[in-house]
């Protein structure tokens, strides 16, 4: 949610301000895009542009990219206090514009604040909770005299989550910064030093970065970097935190793809091959897969598509090692939290690893004296700081909103330690796992199979889905939460409503609106037994006059009873996620596209979200 950018540069460096944070900010458009802007300190002072809209459009319309000046910060925003509009854009300044201000998260005493603020005389420009920030600096500032006296005065009175950045002409070189709960990160560059929420942002600039920590407060210069922590006033040395980064600038760019959706459903065999690298190689594996063994109960959460590999997770472990695995929306925390004690084990699940929901669950869990588990995508993500053992998937930046790449990389990890866990319970021996772990190393080559010889079919169905306004995604076992993820996409990107239900279920209410035409997916796993049920299920279906799609392995014998067969290969049914869901991720995809829509900025929606 909002993703913030700044850098500073030394006089005589070749960049260009404006055009770097420009583009900085394109890379962290995935975090909201409803409104956009930048603020430099430049030879005349305090330069700022902002508006709504997309940042391409407000670069048509103001050209960031000629600014030019030594310092200056940028933020694209997901509105959380105030409507998307031109005044609610940041920067926000003071009532001066000596200090402007950037800001991801959400300020909760901003209306006591602004209260005491007013009174004081200050009248505020904009509804949001940013704007009180920059006042308060103003108001500490006419006591202090320090701009970063005044800045930790004004920082220590906020309650809330928030990655702030700060700059003013009154120290044109320097960019404050401040962080609690929301992502920062800091580039250390040559002859520059730059600040963003996201590693992308920074990549083209350099890879040597230090994430700040939960309470860090300090600034950045071109050629200094101070940290100081707010709560003890220690100083911290920059060098003992620098580590460089694996990713390198294309993993973050389009790669010649129309949208980063298509990209990265194209490289999720190459993800794939980077998570099955860690799993083989990292030690700590076999420490989470002993807590998950000794554990009394086990939990696992996420939310969106992290929640469907949970469930996925639960689905295999229980069917692998009998293991009774709890799987919950991370949202619901509070019920399941009440129920845990320290014997027990919350593995969460998250992306960004940044979910405010996931987030919660984990601290009420850690509270509850339960172990945690994180499986993130990014490397020291807050929720990986929060776990006891921090696990990740190696996917590569994931800058398309959908989640694609990252969930397929997720449940081969999540497989791959129930397979674990299951051989440490003694339920498979060790050719079975053997076997199995064998099978998950050949998911790189499945999904590239899955891909080739699903496209071309999939692509005809879009083109029929378009004008559809309501679908079902039914399934059993295993397949119900792929068939989840492929409602989910499909509703996210394409806006089109569907639902997934248990495909037995489906004639306790659902089937109801099934009439002549009505689309329904039937994801059906490789698996004899189900494939057997699920024929049923789709016999009623067409019974009704369903349209039905089946995503199922080569040789499921259908007799003509579906419309449109989506082949995919036939594996072990642990594999499933790994080979039904790519031909519903571009499903999802062509409908969108074929609408017009831009599947990498859904409506409404953020990559992360950091807001309950
Ligand atoms: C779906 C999607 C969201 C995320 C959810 C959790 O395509 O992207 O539903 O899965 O917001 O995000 P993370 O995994 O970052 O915690």
């Amino acid at each position: 949610m909002c993703g913030i950018i700044g850098l500073c540069l030394h006089g005589k460096n070749t960049l260009r301000l404006g055009e770097a944070i420009y583009r900085g900010l394109l890379r962290l458009e995935y975090r909201g895009y409803d409104s956009a802007g930048i603020a430099v300190i430049s030879d005349n002072g305090l330069i700022i542009l902002k508006g709504k809209g997309k940042l391409s459009e407000l670069e048509d319309k103001y050209s960031f990219t000629s600014l030019e000046g030594i310092t200056g910060i940028g933020h694209t925003r997901w509105a959380t206090h105030g409507a998307p509009n031109d005044v609610n854009a940041h920067p926000h300044t003071d009532c001066n514009n000596m200090f402007a201000i950037v800001h991801n998260g959400v300020i909760e005493n901003y209306m006591e604040l602004k209260k005491i603020l007013a009174s004081k005389g200050h009248v505020f420009k904009s509804e949001t909770d940013t704007e009180i920030v920059a006042h308060l600096i103003e108001e500490y500032y006419k006591e202090t005299g320090s701009v970063y006296q005044a800045f930790k005065k004004a920082i220590s009175s906020l309650r809330g989550t928030y990655a702030i950045l700060l700059i003013t002409p009154l120290e044109p070189h320097k960019i404050f910064y401040a962080r609690k709960d929301s992502p920062l990160v800091i580039g250390v560059g040559n002859g520059y030093n730059a600040v963003a929420s996201d590693i992308p942002a920074l990549l083209e600039h350099t890879r040597r970065v230090i994430v700040v920590r939960d309470g860090w407060i300090g600034y950045i210069t071109p050629s200094e970097i101070y940290i100081e922590e707010l709560d003890t006033g220690r100083i911290l040395e920059p060098s003992r935190y620098i580590r460089v980064v694996e990713w390198d600038l294309k993993d973050a760019e389009k790669e010649g793809y129309p949208f980063f959706m298509i990209k990265e459903i194209y490289e999720q065999p190459r993800a794939l091959r980077s998570t099955i690298h860690g799993l083989v190689n990292d030690v700590i594996i076999d420490e989470a897969v002993k807590l998950l063994a000794d554990a009394d109960k086990v939990f696992i959460t996420g939310a969106g598509t992290s929640y469907h590999a949970s469930e996925y997770f639960a689905l295999t472990t229980m069917k692998l090692s009998g293991k009774p695995v709890i799987p919950f929306i991370a949202s619901e925390y509070e019920v399941y939290a009440e129920v845990a004690g320290s014997s027990d084990i919350l593995i969460a699940v998250s992306q960004s690893g940044e979910t405010m929901d996931t987030m919660k669950a984990v601290r009420a869990f850690k509270a509850k004296g339960c172990r945690i588990i994180s499986l993130t995508n990014i490397v020291d993500s807050a929720i990986a700081r929060e776990s006891d053992i921090a696990l990740y998937t190696r996917a590569g930046p994931e800058i398309g909103v959908a989640a694609t790449k990252t969930f397929l990389t997720q449940t081969l990890f999540l497989s791959w330690i129930s397979i674990l866990l299951a051989s440490e319970t003694g339920r498979l021996n060790s050719n079975e796992v053997a076997k199995l772990l064998e099978e998950l190393r050949n998911a790189p080559r499945y999904v590239e199979e899955s891909v080739s010889m699903s496209s071309e079919t999939v692509k005809k169905l879009a083109e029929k889905l378009v004008p559809v306004k309501s679908m079902y995604y039914l399934s059993r076992d295993i397949g119900l939460p792929v068939a989840r993820e492929g409602a989910l996409k499909i509703k996210e990107i394409a806006y089109i409503h569907a639902e997934a239900y248990p495909a037995g279920e489906s004639k306790h209410g659902p089937i109801a609106l099934v009439e002549p035409s009505f689309p329904v997916v039937f994801t059906v796993p490789s698996d004899r037994k189900l494939e057997k049920l699920l024929l049923g299920n789709i016999e009623e279906m067409k019974a009704r006059g369903g349209f039905v799609i089946s995503v199922a392995p080569q040789g499921f014998n259908l007799n003509e009873r579906a419309d449109i067969v989506i082949e995919v290969p036939r594996t072990h049914w642990i594999l499933t996620s790994l080979t039904h869901t790519p031909p519903l991720q571009l499903l999802a995809y062509y409908v969108a596209t074929m609408k017009g829509l831009d599947p990498d900025k859904p409506r409404n929606l953020a990559k992360t979200v950091t807001v309950e």
